[in-house]
């Protein structure tokens, strides 16, 4: 095991990254770094708000969330949760209001009622939207579990047209807004909430 160690709110957060069998979540992406300074410096509101992370890889966005005082849910695939299990108590542990939870929650087969559907303050993914089979999965799960007070975070490298198209597709059901981008990493933010009659 091994990976970088990072400052966010006044805390060293080392993230080991599994090398091995955990798949592409198991190494941090520019795009959780990016999202994690984002809600660290623009002082997101989050103490003892209610956060979900799908895809978490090794848990960066999780872990400063909860920093930050949130109430988290961090969850990705079987394969790759070892990583965030590993990850998320290590640096939250003594050092966060609310203690995560990490749990597994697949895109498409999930029992997502497990969930709590609607009760999220907020729900947050980095660079999840890359890999095009899993988009309609995405979608679903995205549109499940958003309600209509829910803010929707997404941040990412957008490769492939068909990366935009799934942001177009997200724009009939939520107001999507562009709110950081990275030029140099080629990092954007969007920030979403559910339309009215969605
Ligand atoms: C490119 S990685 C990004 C990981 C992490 N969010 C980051 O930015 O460092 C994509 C993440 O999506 C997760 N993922 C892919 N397909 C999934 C699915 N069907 N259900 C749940 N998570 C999935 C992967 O396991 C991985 O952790």
């Amino acid at each position: 095991m091994s990976g970088p160690t990072f400052n966010f709110c006044g805390h060293d957060v080392t993230i080991h990254e599994e090398l091995v069998d955990c798949g592409v979540g198991s190494t941090i992406w520019d795009a959780s770094i990016i999202l994690s300074r984002f809600m660290e410096q623009t002082e997101l509101e989050l103490e003892d708000k209610s956060v979900l992370e799908l895809g978490a890889g090794t848990g960066l966005v999780s872990i400063v969330a909860s920093l930050l005082g949130a109430k988290v849910t961090t969850t990705d695939c079987g394969e790759t949760l070892p990583c965030a299990r590993g990850n998320v108590p290590r640096n939250t542990e003594l050092r966060s209001k609310h203690a995560p939870v990490v749990r597994r929650l697949e895109w498409g087969s999930a029992d997502l009622d497990d969930f709590g559907p609607k009760q999220y303050d907020y729900i947050m993914g980095s660079d999840i939207i890359y890999k095009e089979e899993t988009f309609a999965d995405l979608y679903k799960t995205i549109m499940h579990l958003a309600g209509a007070e829910t803010v929707l975070y997404l941040a990412g490298r957008i490769r492939f047209s068909v990366d935009e198209d799934f942001l177009d597709t997200l724009k009939q059901d939520f107001y999507l807004s562009c709110v950081y981008e990275d030029t140099v990493r080629e990092v954007y933010i969007y920030r979403g909430e559910k339309l009215r009659n969605s």
